[in-house]
């Protein structure tokens, strides 16, 4: 390590800011940071993005054509990628993950059961990923830069390729792509990866909310829907696109090649690779990944070039996986690694009450993992993921979220944000081990030998988050065992975004519904900073009413660093209590221009 036990190496306080108190008004609209450091509202929905965009309508009147040019809505995992020969300009992809009724004057409309198709396409644009040039003016300022080249949306009606062993697979065949080689769009784009090739990778979490199979019997036969909650209803219940837009029913339409659309939902899921530097490419969905509520794909590169990409499944009772690609990276040749992502092994996560655990191999023919069982090749392994994984006896979470590696020894932190459902429907164990867990926790998985590609570890709970021991509710008694935490320092609930940076500071960020009663003591969403070697937490920053901060990324220097403000519920970033809300990435900077944190 370069840093001793609460220093580091320049033998300052590890975490040298002073920590800022909660926010408990329930008006409160702003984003509060440290004493000693600035936020400032960067690049909001609406934003202009392409050239010839217009500006964004603040009675959400642009069409779903100018949306197309705008920034999306729901920012949420991101990266900085620098320019190869100068570290003042770069390029900052954003993910837009969903849409919120903010988005048209009127909300969300349906006459007669169906959408309106313009909406529908509005929502559409205003998904996917941002990617946004910016670079330091002459007073020193990182800004947006207009116009780029490399300026581009990627949204849900962007035409992708696949890759990967479900290319061209009966799997992926639908009645307007008969040769599964082409996909349109990407959906709930929440966390990110990102490779050292200068690729960024996108995720799709919670895609299984855009389709309806109205045939229950089918539905119920078919794994790859039923395992994954699709809805049977007569239409989607978040969006309804399926009322106006036939790819989105995954009813079976016998009359019509591949069942029409049946298989539609197969083709999310997946890692979208972007390349941001090539502003014409087609994005890729990588299938050697597998397929699920894929929250993220965090990176790990060992010395010797062996990487690993782990994920979390978000959702109640699923696993984390991990990704070893077969090659290494070699960073004398960066750009001969173009297919790396279409070969390697998928692992699943078993985390023994001992604290020692096993990567368990997601592959055609093992453990069980045959056709007696439902899996006749490696691609119904991937496409049925969680299916395999249950097969496997991996370990089921409270909701895996955002991993992220330390840089420093490659240890592997997972945020495991909250299951209510904890020691009802799914059993306790040492990884999940409070009841009715609303506050969550984050586990730290150490492999062995710290090799990415290591098939066993050891992992212990970092922080289990939650209310301080002798808090009392107001009514004078104190407050449930099952809300208390161990946190040494500011308390918070729902980890969800995590991110190290250079120093080895670990900075946690959270989503919780800030209205719950169960809240109260924790304010406004977060994020905090913590000392992986001493576990001393401190409050840096609070976001506005009803947001969740997510996103998380530095320029090359850590002088500046970007958080995004997602689903702020008042007027934030006008904060004039009218203007409606958008999500909004924040730019912080330290007023004598230092690193952030130190
Ligand atoms: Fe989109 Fe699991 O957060
Ligand atoms: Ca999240
Ligand atoms: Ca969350
Ligand atoms: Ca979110």
């Amino acid at each position: 390590l370069v840093f001793a036990a609460g220093k580091n190496n320049l033998n300052i306080p590890f975490i040298g800011f002073n920590s800022i108190q909660p926010q408990t008004d329930p008006g409160f609209d702003h984003v509060v940071v440290a004493d000693g450091y600035q936020a400032k509202p960067f690049f909001s929905w609406g934003d202009p993005v392409v050239t010839g965009a217009t500006d964004w309508n603040a009675d959400a009147l642009n069409s779903w054509q100018e949306q197309l040019k705008q920034a999306g809505q729901n920012h949420d995992g991101m990266h900085f990628f620098a320019f190869p020969d100068d570290n003042n300009r770069g390029l900052l992809v954003i993910n837009h993950e969903y849409t919120n009724p903010t988005l048209h004057k009127d909300g969300i409309t349906f006459i007669d059961g169906k959408r309106r198709l313009d909406d529908v396409k509005k929502e559409q644009a205003a998904h996917g990923v941002s990617v946004i040039e910016v670079k330091i003016d002459k007073q020193g300022q990182w800004q947006c830069v207009y116009p780029s080249v490399y300026n581009r949306r990627i949204s849900a009606l962007t035409i992708m390729h696949v890759s990967g062993p479900l290319a061209g697979h009966d799997l992926l065949k639908t009645v307007d792509d008969p040769a599964a080689m082409e996909i349109i769009g990407t959906l709930n784009n929440c966390s990110n990866g990102f490779t050292p090739w200068g690729t960024y990778l996108a995720c799709e979490e919670n895609w299984h909310n855009y389709f309806v199979n109205q045939d229950a019997t089918d539905y119920q036969s078919r794994v790859s829907h039923h395992r994954y909650g699709i809805s049977t209803g007569k239409t989607t219940k978040s969006y309804g696109w399926s009322s106006v837009d036939k790819r989105f029913d995954a009813t079976p339409n016998a009359e019509l090649p591949h069942q029409g659309y049946v298989n539609e939902p197969n083709r999310f899921g997946w890692v979208v690779e972007i390349d941001p530097f090539d502003p014409d490419s087609k994005p890729i969905k990588r299938t050697a990944f597998g397929r699920f509520c894929r929250e993220g794909v965090t990176p790990a590169l060992a010395e010797n070039g062996q990487m690993a990409f782990y994920s979390g499944d978000d959702t109640r009772g699923e696993y984390v996986y991990k990704f070893v690609p077969q090659q290494r990276f070699d960073k004398t040749q960066p750009h001969k690694h173009r297919d790396m992502l279409d070969h390697g092994t998928l692992y699943v996560a078993r985390f023994n009450n001992d604290g020692s655990g096993r990567w368990l191999p997601l592959v055609h023919g093992h453990s069980g993992l045959t056709a007696e069982n439902g899996f006749p090749s490696q691609a119904e392994v991937l496409v049925n993921a969680r299916a395999a994984a249950d097969q496997l006896g991996a370990t089921p979470m409270d909701r895996p979220e955002w991993a992220t590696v330390n840089p420093h020894n490659l240890d592997v932190y997972v945020t495991l944000t909250n299951n209510y459902l904890r020691g009802t429907e799914f059993a306790l164990n040492a990884a999940n081990p409070r009841p009715d867990n609303r506050h969550g926790q984050i586990i730290k998985i150490q492999e062995d030998q710290a090799d990415p590609a290591a098939i066993s570890f050891q992992w212990e709970l970092f922080v289990v988050a939650g209310e301080k021991a002798g808090t009392q509710n107001a009514d004078g008694k104190p407050v449930a065992e099952h809300l208390v935490g161990n946190i040494e320092g500011d308390i918070f609930s729902s980890p969800d975004g995590l991110g190290f940076d250079k120093d080895g500071r670990l900075w946690i960020l959270t989503d919780y519904d800030d209205e719950d009663p169960v809240m109260e003591n924790m304010g406004c969403n977060q994020m905090l900073c913590a000392n992986p070697q001493t576990r001393e937490i401190k409050r840096f920053m609070v976001g506005p009413r009803g947001c969740e901060i997510t996103g998380i990324t530095w320029s090359p220097d850590y002088t500046a660093m970007w958080v995004n403000i997602q689903h702020p519920g008042l007027s934030y970033p006008a904060s004039d209590g009218r203007t409606r809300p958008r999500s909004t990435t924040v730019l912080i900077t330290k007023d004598d221009g230092g690193v952030i944190g130190r």
